[in-house]
């Protein structure tokens, strides 16, 4: 799962199934993959369950200044820093990132594994 915009290019250069991409009509789908990158985490991971989602990839743009990123989006634009950088994920465990941070990857933990 990502941000539709990212999809083609997940498919074509990773060879994975994509959520949403370019070519998504149903908007009520967008919407969910939306309402899930912006959900508190335990939220989300109901999304994501029901999406049937093994990964989550996340364009971040917090240690470069990237200012196309998921988050910036809306951060850049209000000229604001998230407060909360403490992040403790219980759902979510990372499994690959960027030298430069701006591509993370999560793996979405199976239900019995996580505690
Ligand atoms: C893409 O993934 C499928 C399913 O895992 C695999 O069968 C196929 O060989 C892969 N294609 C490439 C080009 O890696
Ligand atoms: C999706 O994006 C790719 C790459 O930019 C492009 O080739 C393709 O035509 C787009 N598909 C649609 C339906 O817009
Ligand atoms: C559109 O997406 C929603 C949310 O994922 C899903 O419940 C619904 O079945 C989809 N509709 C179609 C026609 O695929």
């Amino acid at each position: 799962m990502s941000w539709w915009d990212y999809g083609y290019q997940i498919t074509a250069m990773g060879n994975r199934t994509v959520i949403v991409d370019n070519n998504t009509w149903n908007n009520t789908h967008i919407a969910t993959v939306g309402r899930a990158m912006s959900s508190y985490e335990d939220e989300a991971y109901e999304i994501m369950r029901s999406l049937d989602v093994d990964y989550v990839l996340v364009v971040f743009g917090g240690v470069t200044g990237y200012s196309s990123d998921d988050i910036n989006k809306y951060d850049r634009a209000r000229g604001v820093e998230i407060g909360n950088k403490d992040i403790k994920l219980e759902y979510l465990e990372e499994a690959f990132t960027t030298q430069n941070w701006i591509v993370r990857i999560y793996k979405v933990k199976p239900p019995k594994n996580r505690w």
